[in-house]
């Protein structure tokens, strides 16, 4: 459930219109829910009560300030995979013991600034990674908290893209290691094991995937104690899928997702971790556009937009389906037509969707791209030099820009000129 309804005709985000913030704004922009993230992540929260728990927002889904404040005020931890993250983590107020840092190239760079302003966890990935790790924290006089990422060799049953869990995939250490591996770690005079991390991928829109792995996880934990390894805490990553259509079946809720941790880790006394991000942020958000053109082509109508593929990749980078609906509700019995839909970006790719019903669209109607909220914003760029779309955060009847559209000049003088020219 989330909070972009129609009221009176008129998609609102809470009780705030969307033309009203079109109009303040311009567009495209994204708009976030305050309400639809706070329900998102406390249904996690309350799925693992009553275990000893932190839910650590994967912020690689939507990193803004304003998101991470909100969730960081619920009590989340962070989840970060660059120095530019833990960096938005720290400025948003996220105290260290709430960051793990994940990812499975962090550089000497990024430990030090970890090891210096506080970590929860290194979620390490490989063994050269784990020679740097205690050369840096034996450097700085520390000793580094590690969990290492096993990959249980699953298949997530998720786009190739995203799936993360299987042999060929780069990620964590084989499990069939995990014994050698934690044993080379524990010999680390900088490292202190804490525990194991797993996760197998995104957009998961079964359990299945998650309890083979995590059956393994609970297999390798009592294997690991009876190598005398203290194992606390199980980072069981992120991964939870979301409806993208209103008409599919329902993937998992976290209700489910938590009971399955309990019955299949629960017993082993550990601390959980859990680092979800597309469906705390993906429909708490949307992209919101407007029609350029409508254009007649050969036995296709184009609609094309003022939002492009720079501005949300996801169609043309996976194939993605995102619902796009009008912002205002096509009277009831208005016929649908199919429409191919497109942004301004000159190639091909700039394809949102491909013969999609929607009702008739004119030349400056307002529509507007639904569970937009995750892997939208944070994966636009300048391509063409098209500025970066503001964002927006809703909350009740207030709204407020929490990243503006910078200027073609702010764009521009980016850029130095060598001496040369
Ligand atoms: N933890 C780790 C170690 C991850 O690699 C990821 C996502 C997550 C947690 C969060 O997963 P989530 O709960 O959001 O599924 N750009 C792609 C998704 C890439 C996901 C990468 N890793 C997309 O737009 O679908």
């Amino acid at each position: 459930m989330d909070h972009f309804l129609y009221h009176n005709g008129v998609l609102h985000a809470e009780d705030v219109p969307l033309s009203e913030i079109a109009e303040a704004v311009g567009t495209p922009f994204y708009c976030y829910s305050t309400a639809t993230l706070t329900r998102h992540f406390r249904l996690f929260d309350e799925a693992l009560a009553g275990m000893d728990h932190l839910v650590c927002y994967a912020m690689k889904a939507a990193s803004n300030q304003a998101i991470l404040k909100t969730l960081a005020a619920l009590g989340a931890g962070m989840d970060v995979v660059s120095g530019g993250e833990y960096a938005r983590a720290k400025a948003a107020g996220v105290p260290g013991e709430r960051i793990v840092f994940s990812g499975v190239g962090k550089t000497r760079d990024e430990m030090r600034q970890a090891l210096i302003g506080g970590i929860r966890q290194f979620n390490v990935e490989s063994e050269p990674e784990m020679v740097a790790l205690n050369a840096v924290a034996l450097e700085l006089g520390v000793r580094a908290p590690i969990t290492i990422r096993v990959n249980p060799d699953v298949d997530a049953k998720t786009h190739a893209k995203i799936a993360t869990g299987k042999s060929e995939n780069k990620f964590g250490i084989p499990i069939a290691r995990a014994r050698e591996v934690y044993a080379q770690a524990a010999a680390l005079p900088g490292l202190e094991v804490i525990g194991i991390d797993v996760h197998i991928g995104s957009q998961l829109t079964e359990l299945a995937p998650f309890r083979l792995a995590y059956e393994k996880v609970a297999e390798l934990t009592q294997v690991l104690r009876a190598d005398g390894h203290d194992i606390r805490r199980l980072d069981l990553g992120g991964g939870l899928g979301i409806p993208y259509t209103r008409s599919n079946e329902a993937p998992p809720l976290p209700t489910e997702y938590g009971a399955l941790i309990r019955e299949v880790l629960g017993h082993l006394g550990c601390e959980i971790e859990i680092e979800p991000g597309r469906l705390i942020a993906g429909n708490a958000g949307i992209l919101v556009a407007r029609v350029i053109y409508v254009k007649s082509g050969e036995g296709r109508d184009f609609l094309i937009l003022d939002a492009a593929m720079n501005d949300l990749i996801r169609p043309a980078m996976y194939d993605a389906h995102h619902d796009i609906v009008p912002l205002v509700e096509a009277a009831p019995g208005v016929e649908q037509q199919p429409y191919d839909v497109v942004g301004p970006v000159c190639e091909s790719g700039d394809t949102f969707a491909k013969g999609r019903m929607l009702p008739p669209l004119a030349e400056g109607d307002l529509v507007a791209f639904r569970s937009a909220g995750a892997y939208g914003a944070v994966m636009s760029s300048e391509y063409n030099t098209r500025p970066l779309v503001p964002e927006v955060l809703v909350h009740g009847r207030d709204f407020a820009v929490i990243r503006s559209r910078p200027t073609f000049d702010e764009m521009i003088n980016r850029d130095t000129i060598p001496e040369w020219l």
